[in-house]
């Protein structure tokens, strides 16, 4: 075993640098056995020096990250401030002084993941997130690594915490959105500005590095078509009931049936009961990776949270050190296969269409012949009504988007289409 002990650098202690920062002192002697060297806390930066960090001594406490990534005897950076600027600058700058990094950091690196990487790759050191992604799930491994050998078609997850906590609340309650939001802002589960989990950037993100590394091609976050779940009302979970389904946030990475392209997208969508992904409740995440030869793999865990998510920082800390000690490096981007990430249009689902209409005869055929002249084939039809009104609620086969919205603006034309009270995409089936 060699003594000379590694020097980490941490940036950022706060929910997830702090546990990172106690469980390195708290599993010292663990982690010096499993990485074959002590691995010692060389400096902590923060932005507020005074604050009490519980565990860590004040002589390592510095407002100057730069600084400290300067050093040139740090072994590795473990970024957790998060954001752009200046956590980008600070990765850079530590590869420029021949440092490895570890980040959580999913808005950086779904935004500039492939600047990074080349970076790292420049100067011959790792750079490693598996924290970025579902907080202690290991996925980033899996598909970089167990599942090189295969070939991936799709990624289907959960993604985001606060917007499961919301929708198994309006499931399994009956609660509307605003009221099922409320709880999980008094309970902690959500932000008090929860806009990057509602709207589901957070999940975008995540679904750009995903299908990045699951199909080896460059896939920003202005790449992935993202809808939040504030529409999603009471009503789409009773019709999603009466269907044997119920609603997620879902982030979905497809290869196209050709293998041509792949899509990238984050929305709300029904999907069936008998699902594995319907079945995660509360804050918790999963993901759902179907491959050629593997078959069907689901990942579920907790998806943040300090000390899960320190789990998956200390899990790339020991490796980045063992590399280190090994003189090698990791894998680093793969991104050899290019494939063009196809717009929204493209995509391939079913949908669940929600109508209000006029009660009389005709509408039905009328409605019919809309989503056949679109070329959209009708799985179901539901009718309901009285007094002059009626609800139709259709279920299509397999169709594009761009025809389904084409569909939808067709129908809004009709005179005995009052309105289209909700268009949900059915996944999983
Ligand atoms: N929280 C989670 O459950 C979770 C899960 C997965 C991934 N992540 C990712 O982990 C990262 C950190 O998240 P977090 O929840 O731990 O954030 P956080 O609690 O807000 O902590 C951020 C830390 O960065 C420090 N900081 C901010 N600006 C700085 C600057 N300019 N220079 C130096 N230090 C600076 C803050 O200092 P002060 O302490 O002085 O304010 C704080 O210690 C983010 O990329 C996030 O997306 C978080």
């Amino acid at each position: 075993m060699r003594t000379r002990p590694l020097k980490v650098a941490l940036l950022g202690c706060g929910v997830v640098g702090s546990e990172v920062a106690r469980i390195m002192t708290t599993h010292a002697d663990d982690l010096t056995a499993r990485i074959g060297a002590p691995v010692e806390l060389a400096g902590v930066a923060v932005r507020r020096p005074d604050r009490v960090r519980e565990g860590i001594a004040p002589e390592l406490v510095t407002t100057d990250a730069t600084a400290l990534v300067k050093r040139g005897d740090i072994d590795v950076v473990v970024e957790v401030i998060g954001g752009i600027e200046p956590a980008r600058a600070l990765i850079t700058t530590a590869f420029e002084h021949g440092a490895s990094v570890v980040s959580a950091n999913k808005a950086l690196l779904a935004q500039d993941g492939a600047a990074l990487h080349a970076a790292a790759e420049q100067h011959g050191r790792d750079l490693y997130y598996e924290a970025a992604v579902a907080g202690a799930i290991p996925l980033i491994r899996p598909l970089r690594e167990s599942l090189a050998g295969d070939k991936i078609n799709r990624v289907m997850g959960i993604v985001n915490g606060t917007t499961n906590f919301i929708l198994d609340k309006m499931d399994s309650t009956g609660a509307g959105y605003q009221e099922a939001l409320d709880e999980a802002t008094a309970l902690g589960y959500a932000e008090a500005d929860p806009t990057a989990d509602v709207e589901g950037f957070d999940a975008a993100a995540k679904a750009a590095i995903l299908a990045g590394i699951a199909f080896h091609t460059r896939v920003r976050l202005d790449d992935v078509h993202r809808e939040g779940m504030t529409e999603v009302t009471a009503a789409d979970f009773a019709s999603a009931k009466e269907m044997g389904c119920t609603i997620k946030l879902l982030a979905i990475c497809e290869r196209a049936d050709d293998g041509a392209s792949v899509t990238a997208r984050v929305h709300p969508a029904m999907i069936p009961l008998s699902h594995p992904l319907a079945s995660v409740r509360g804050a918790y995440n999963a993901v759902f990776v179907e491959s050629d030869a593997a078959g069907q793999l689901m990942f579920y865990g907790p998806g943040a949270g300090g000390s899960p998510t320190a789990s998956a920082v200390l899990g790339d800390l020991v490796a980045v050190c063992r590399n280190r000690i090994g003189g090698a490096t990791g894998p680093g981007e793969s991104a050899y296969a290019a494939l063009p990430v196809s717009p929204m249009g493209d995509v391939v689902t079913r949908y669940h269409i929600s109508l209000d209409v006029a009660d009389k005869p005709g509408v039905l055929a009328q409605v019919a012949t809309v989503f056949a002249e679109h070329g959209v084939s009708i799985d179901t039809v539901r009718q309901s009504g009285k007094d002059g009104e009626a609800s139709l609620v259709v279920v299509t086969h397999r169709a594009s988007d761009a025809a389904l919205t084409g569909t939808v603006e067709a129908l809004r034309k009709l005179d005995t289409v009052r309105g289209v009270a909700s268009i949900m995409r059915v996944e999983g089936e």
